[in-house]
């Protein structure tokens, strides 16, 4: 019967992943102005070992007490930079060697399976309103999108970052195989 792992046990299992897992991975986050938004991104960040996060345009400020309700301890575990512009954004994360990958429904944007995403990749997402900035989707390297199959014209942008930092951990991942099952409960 499977049991839920003990807190001990979890760090155990991800301090496993963390030793064989070497590709970096950064994001981009623009103009995502709900606290609570950013908050969760942060958690994800922290959970799939984010190295670098760029906040631009009008992002929500990390320090606001609202973003540490869904952040639960976890931003200050991620360092992030704040830049003027979202080229200055761009230009900062290439510089830093990544690959620029916006996340958005966009024309010419290829779904995240096929994405181009193997390290060292940066994801980009935007603003919960209107979006990536034109300016972000035509300096991204390349751009990808959810397929959805409800009737919904998109995700929350915390759950697409979730979803998109997921796969792109997943394609490292996929080489171990079952090799790295969670621990016997006990
Ligand atoms: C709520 S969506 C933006 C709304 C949408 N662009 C509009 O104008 O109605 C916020 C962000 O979440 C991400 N996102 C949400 N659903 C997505 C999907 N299916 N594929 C890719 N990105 C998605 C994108 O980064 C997007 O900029």
């Amino acid at each position: 019967m499977s049991t839920q792992l003990r807190p001990t046990d979890v760090k155990r299992l991800n301090r496993q992943w963390r030793r064989r897992t070497e590709g970096r991975l950064a994001l981009l986050v623009e103009s995502v102005t709900q606290p609570y938004n950013l908050g969760s991104i942060l958690r994800t960040c922290a959970t799939f070992g984010v190295d670098r996060l760029w906040l631009t345009g009008n992002s929500a400020d990390p320090d606001d007490p609202k973003v540490g309700k869904t952040a639960l301890g976890t931003g200050a575990k991620v360092a992030h930079t704040r830049t003027a512009s979202t080229g200055d954004a761009l230009a900062a994360a290439r510089g830093e060697g990544f690959k620029v990958v916006a996340v958005e429904l966009a024309s010419g944007a290829v779904p995240l399976h096929a994405a181009p995403l193997e390290p060292d990749v940066c994801l980009a997402v935007g603003a919960e309103d209107h979006g990536c900035s034109p300016a972000l989707l035509s300096g991204a390297d390349a751009v990808t999108y959810i397929p959805q199959i409800g009737r919904v014209g998109s995700l929350n942008v915390a759950v697409a970052t979730a979803i998109a930092l997921a796969e792109a951990r997943r394609r490292e991942w996929a080489a171990f195989g079952d090799e790295a099952d969670a621990p016997v409960g006990r």
